[in-house]
């Protein structure tokens, strides 16, 4: 593998969740959590996995709203609110009163706005996945539907279910649950013949930091090597802090950085690439 690339942001790594008693028996999953095709029976599982991991806590979404209470333009807001209360409260002229009740007034309208803004980008993120790729998962990933009793005949992890370079994986514990997910896709975003975008990688929060999205994108990477694919990409964002971690150990380079923004806020999109003729596997 060539250089270690540094794709992380200076600021410090979210800590992983820590695994407590209760979640002890879940962790001796791990050993056996095993990364499959998908089939058509996943559907409801991925599309909650997908909406959890990327709504619920320690979701990007989760973080952007967090880091909004401490940007500036919140900090102005409640500088301007106090500013605005103490005219209320202390000035005895009705003018100064009046002006005080704006003042608070303006910043309430200008902190929810940003917040519903942020919250709207979103919401509108989620639709247009769950709407569009999560509608139509065997379309979009080229997904031959084995029917359940052949596939239970198959060796797992058998990646017979593909028809081409495109791709779905799940991770499933031994009870059958999905607690992850990822595609490849050679269409969406691309026209090129010898690159594939990986795409929806997400992992069940209470099975994070246990090796299974490593799991699921070795299970894509080596498709799309074995099917010719000579470069990988992806694009993440400056909330997902975890998948940046995951990407910089595991060799992925940055191409660029993107900004969006929304409202007061900018959101940096990372462009991250993996160069498959170097892949001969993890040494990690
Ligand atoms: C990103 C995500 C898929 C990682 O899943 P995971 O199963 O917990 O990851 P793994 O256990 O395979 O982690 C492998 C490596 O990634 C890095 N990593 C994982 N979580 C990390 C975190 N919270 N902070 C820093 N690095 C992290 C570490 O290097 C880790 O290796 P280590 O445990 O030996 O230190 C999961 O956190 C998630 O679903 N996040 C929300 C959705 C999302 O952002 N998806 C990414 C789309 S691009």
């Amino acid at each position: 593998m060539n250089e270690k690339p540094t794709v992380l942001p200076s600021e410090p790594n979210e800590p992983a969740p820590p695994i407590n008693a209760a979640q002890s028996e879940d962790y001796e999953e791990k050993l056996t959590i095993h990364v499959r095709p998908y089939r058509n029976s996943d559907l409801e599982a991925v599309r909650d996995l997908f909406y959890d991991s990327m709504s619920g806590e320690g979701s990007p979404y989760y973080f952007a709203m967090r880091a909004q209470w401490t940007r500036p333009i919140s900090l102005v807001t409640y500088a301007c609110a106090l500013i605005g209360m103490m005219l209320i409260v202390r000035s005895g002229q009705p003018l100064m009163r009046k002006a005080g009740y704006g003042i608070v007034f303006i910043s309430v309208l200008v902190f929810s706005a940003y917040r519903y803004s942020l919250r709207a980008t979103f919401e509108d993120f989620l639709k247009r996945n769950l709407e569009g790729d999560f509608a139509h998962i065997p379309d979009t990933y080229d997904i031959e539907v084995v029917p359940l009793e052949e596939y239970r005949s198959k060796p797992l992890g058998s990646d017979s279910a593909f028809k081409g370079r495109n791709g779905f994986w799940v991770a499933e514990t031994p009870s059958g649950d999905v607690v992850g997910c990822l595609g490849l896709d050679s269409n969406t975003h691309n026209s090129n013949e010898t690159t594939s975008e990986l795409r929806h990688l997400v992992v069940s929060r209470k099975f994070r930091r246990r090796g299974i999205a490593q799991q699921l994108v070795t299970a894509a990477v080596e498709h799309a090597k074995e099917l010719g694919t000579k470069t990988l990409f992806l694009t993440t964002s400056s909330y997902q802090r975890a998948a940046l971690g995951l990407y910089q150990k595991l060799g992925w380079t940055k191409q660029e950085i993107r900004r969006v923004s929304v409202l007061f806020d900018n959101i940096d999109i990372y462009a991250l690439q993996l160069d498959l003729e170097n892949y001969h596997g993890w040494n990690c």
